[in-house]
């Protein structure tokens, strides 16, 4: 596993030669979201659980380094992660740890609802907004939990001389992602059945559920709005494959995209990048399953497949970001840069988080015409990007400065790579396999 990154790495910059031109095979690596929460929901059964197909992350690292403080040993080795979930202080969350990685709040629900009681640090807010956890806290305390704050630590404790957290409705007032996994985690080991109206419906939350229904829960309707569960005394520990990366996956598209370069992904399922591929359609791209002989990607094939992206003149579009099956507010950074320099105006517009734009002023660095209003980004496209120091200010936002650092003219060199490094396994090596000439120099 990456360790902690050293002052000297945080300080480490990409340089990117512009005007590349990509071609070749890349392989996706397992979904850094899934995985996250699957690492939580090994807490759910007593014994050895294995994930196969884990992306080599900072935030798994992190996430595998709060499972250790709460007493469960893990391994990497490979991209298969060995958690053993015998023993378990569910008090000893690190608050250094957990605020600098919101997913590990996920350990809530099955601590609480393994063994009782939980001690989780707030994960606080993040460059892309406050980020709050009311909704998973209001759920846990639907389902009889006693929740309180104290100093920026979450305690949740069973009450009533109880000893499971107790089946409910819950009518979620957003369908977040978050607050869906907390809820039906803690809900497999409650008792009676747990109904979770308005919850999301992400491809992670359906891999969430499969994982949990091959330990032995009961789990109706993941996928769709209304997922029922109930509740089971034990879960046991098992071996699981994450599914591919589809924010990743999306990124690479688009970088063909902008670069006006045939490539191939291998490894990822098409019907989860369905919204993703139909604006690159619309934008001038085609995207096709190779080996298919229809070429359709709408096949609700759960089976990962390989994609190819064959470029096209690119034309302004619309976009706005919605929870799933709408389009993904993780690839709104990287179809900004995309829209940057195709014809014509765009409108892309936030409605997820409430602060998702910073990469705008970067974007303009380099020459693209956009304007932000609240929470829309109006762009108007220029014929070509100017290569220029840029720094990332979150996640998917440094993908996006990446992907326009391939296309601009002259050379582009990105900060932040903290950002980088966190959600993409080495996204300079596939770049650099797909033939574009990028490199990370670090500081003398
Ligand atoms: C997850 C993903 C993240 C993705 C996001 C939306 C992980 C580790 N991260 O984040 O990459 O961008 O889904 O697809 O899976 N909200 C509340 N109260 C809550 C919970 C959320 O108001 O209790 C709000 C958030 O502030 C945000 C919106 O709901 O504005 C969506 O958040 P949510 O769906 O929960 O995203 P995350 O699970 O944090």
């Amino acid at each position: 596993m990456p360790t902690s990154a050293t002052k000297r790495e945080l300080q480490a910059v990409l340089e990117i030669d512009g005007r590349a031109s990509l071609q070749g095979e890349v392989k996706i690596s397992g979904a850094k979201n899934s995985a996250l929460v699957l690492m939580a929901g090994a807490i759910l059964g007593s014994g050895d659980c294995r994930l196969h197909n884990v992306p080599n992350l900072v935030d798994i690292t992190r996430m595998g380094q709060i499972l250790t403080a709460l007493g469960l040993k893990v391994r990497q080795h490979g991209d298969t992660v060995d958690i053993d979930t015998r023993n378990i202080n569910p008090t000893k969350a690190p608050y250094d740890i957990v605020s600098q990685l919101r997913a590990s709040f996920f350990v809530i629900g099955p601590l609480l609802t393994r063994l009782g009681t939980a001690r989780v640090p707030l994960p606080g807010g993040c460059a892309i907004g406050a980020r709050p956890v009311d909704l998973h806290v209001r759920g846990l305390q639907a389902m009889g939990a006693n929740v309180r704050i104290e100093s920026g630590i979450v305690h949740a404790n069973l009450t009533g001389g109880k000893r499971r957290l107790q089946g409910a409705n819950i009518y979620l007032d957003y369908p977040s992602v978050g607050a869906t996994e907390t809820i039906l985690m803690a809900a497999t080991l409650a008792e009676g059945e747990t109904k979770i109206e308005n919850a999301a419906q992400e491809p992670e939350i359906v891999d969430l559920a499969n994982f949990c229904c091959q330990m032995g829960a009961k789990i109706k309707g993941a996928g769709t709005n209304t997922i029922i569960i109930s509740g089971v005394d034990r879960l046991k520990a098992i071996e699981y494959n994450v599914i591919p990366d589809r924010i990743e996956a999306g990124t690479f598209l688009v970088a063909g995209a902008i670069t006006k370069s045939e490539i191939t992904l291998s490894s990822v399922i098409p019907s989860h990048l369905a919204p993703v591929i139909a604006k690159l359609n619309e934008i001038g791209c085609k995207v096709e399953v190779a080996n298919d002989n229809n070429g359709s990607y709408l096949s609700q094939s759960l089976k990962p497949q390989r994609l190819r992206l064959i470029p096209g003149e690119l034309r302004g579009i619309d976009i706005e970001t919605l929870p799933y099956p709408g389009f993904p507010t993780d690839m709104q950074a990287q179809f900004t840069a995309l829209l940057s320099i195709a014809e014509g105006n765009s409108v892309i517009s936030e409605t997820v988080f409430e602060n998702r734009l910073n990469h705008v002023a970067e974007l303009q660095r380099m020459g693209a015409n956009i304007r932000v209003k609240g929470n829309h980004a109006l762009v108007s496209g220029v014929p070509f990007l100017s290569g220029a120091p840029v720094m990332a200010t979150d996640l998917r936002a440094s993908a996006a400065l990446v992907i326009a650092g391939l296309a601009a003219n002259g050379k582009t060199v990105v900060g932040g790579l903290h950002h980088l490094d966190r959600g993409y396994e080495n996204l300079e090596g596939k770049l650099q396999q797909l033939g574009a000439k990028l490199r990370r120099v670090l500081p003398d």
